[in-house]
Order: structure tokens, then C-alpha cells, then sequence
């Protein structure tokens, strides 16, 4: 691992650490997704082993299923545990109302259907992650499309001014196939002024199942800085 590359992780991991004090015996907790959320179940991995705690996992993908199994912690489903104490998740950006963009791992649906169901959402990262306004540096917003509706969804989304791009997998020929069987479109819209405005247009589109616009969802967030943990 490069120096550079060591640092942010550090970063990632003392944010994932401060959150888990989130959660306490007995709660239903909900698995985000992606390299810092990893920490998180880690952590929990941790506390589950040296507080006995007990807890019961919604993993929000085959990824955080695999990290809840390897650390110990019991999995359930939503089916069984619709309503979900806490959440502790990554994202891609996050702007000064906690709003977000989420899924450059591809777990977008299944992170937003699990954070809506919690009755808090806490949020971890990297300074990195903190801009002012969703969208800078022309971050790509994830669609997840029903693979039948590719082409219809790009040409409506590139209607209304979006440059979309099939994601191509890595390690794999082909696109990118999420854990329910989608494709996703990562669409560059630029700095989004009304992201739950675009939420919306997104999400009237036939066959796009969900995007990572996450409008109003996140109640705190920790934030790895060099010289502390920052909540916001
Ligand atoms: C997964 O689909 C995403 O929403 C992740 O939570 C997000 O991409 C953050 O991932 P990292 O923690 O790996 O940056």
C-alpha cells in the first residue's frame, strides 16, 4: 500500500471507529457498503466479540454479507427485521445538509432501501468525501437500470442534460451487474443545485430502479481528518 493510499485509510477507519458508538446491545443494525463501511463491521466484529453484544445485521450487499459472516456477526433480513435502529454507511460525496451521493460500489438500491428503514443513519469517510455542493468535480451521480431499459434511460436522462455512462466492470468483460441483477449508468450532471429536484426527474424515468442521490436521509456523519474525528 502506498503512503498516500495508507493515510486515507487510516482516515477511514477512525471515522468507522467513532460511529459504532452508535450502537448498542440488542439493536438491529444496518451494513453499509464499500471500503470504509468495512471498517465499520469491523468494528462492530470487535464489540460483538469483547461486549457480547448481540446484535442482528442487514447487510446492503453480497460484500457486507461476506464482512458480517467473517466478523462474526449474525445476518438477518429485512423480511424478518423491517424496521432497523441504526445504519452505518459510507458515501461518495456529502454536502453541508448531509445529503449525499452514494454507489460507486453498485450497492446504491439496496443502501437506500436499508437507510430508509433506520431509524438513524450515520455516515463515515474521509475528508475527502465533504464538498459543498453535490456533483463538483463532476462527480457522477450511480442509476441503477433494469438491464432491459440501457438505452431508453440514457437517452431520457441525456434529454435533460446528463453526459451517462455504462459502468464497465473490472476483473470481468461487460458491465457491471449489481447483487439484484441491474446494470448501473453513473450520470455527470456537474454541480446539482436541486438534488431532490433531480431525485425526482431520476426516479419518473421507466427502468431506473433506484439512484445515489441520497436526499435527507443522514443524520450525522463522521468525518476522518487528520488531526481528529470531525461530526457533523
Ligand atoms: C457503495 O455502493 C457506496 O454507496 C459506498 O458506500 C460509497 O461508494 C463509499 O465507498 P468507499 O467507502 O469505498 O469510498
Amino acid at each position: 500500500m502506498n503512503p498516500e493510499t495508507k493515510f486515507t485509510e487510516e482516515l477511514k477507519r477512525k471515522a468507522a471507529y467513532a460511529a459504532v458508538k452508535h450502537v448498542k446491545d440488542g439493536f438491529v443494525v444496518g451494513l453499509g457498503s464499500g471500503s470504509t463501511a468495512a471498517y465499520a463491521i469491523e468494528a462492530l466484529g470487535e464489540r460483538t466479540k469483547h461486549e457480547n453484544l448481540r446484535l442482528l445485521a442487514v447487510p446492503t450487499s453480497y460484500q457486507a454479507f461476506l464482512l458480517a459472516v467473517k466478523w462474526g456477526i449474525a445476518v438477518t433480513t429485512l423480511d424478518e427485521h423491517p424496521v432497523i435502529d441504526v445504519t452505518i454507511d459510507g458515501a461518495d460525496q456529502i454536502d453541508p445538509k448531509l445529503n449525499l451521493i452514494k454507489g460507486m460500489g453498485a450497492a446504491l438500491a439496496r443502501e437506500k432501501i436499508v437507510a430508509s428503514v433506520s431509524k438513524q443513519n450515520v455516515i463515515i469517510a474521509d475528508e475527502s468525501k465533504k464538498v459543498a455542493v453535490l456533483g463538483e468535480n463532476n462527480h457522477p451521480v450511480p442509476v441503477e437500470v433494469l438491464p432491459f431499459a440501457i438505452a431508453a434511460v440514457k437517452r431520457k436522462i441525456e434529454a435533460f442534460g446528463g453526459r451517462a455512462f455504462l459502468r464497465e466492470g473490472k476483473g470481468k468483460l461487460g458491465p457491471v451487474i449489481t447483487d439484484n441483477g441491474n446494470a448501473v449508468i453513473d450520470v455527470v450532471f456537474g454541480v446539482i443545485r436541486n438534488a431532490a429536484e433531480l431525485e425526482k426527474k431520476l426516479k419518473m424515468i421507466p427502468g431506473v430502479v433506484e439512484t445515489g442521490l441520497f436526499i435527507g436521509l443522514a443524520n450525522t456523519a463522521y468525518i476522518g481528518t487528520p488531526s481528529k474525528v470531525e461530526k457533523l
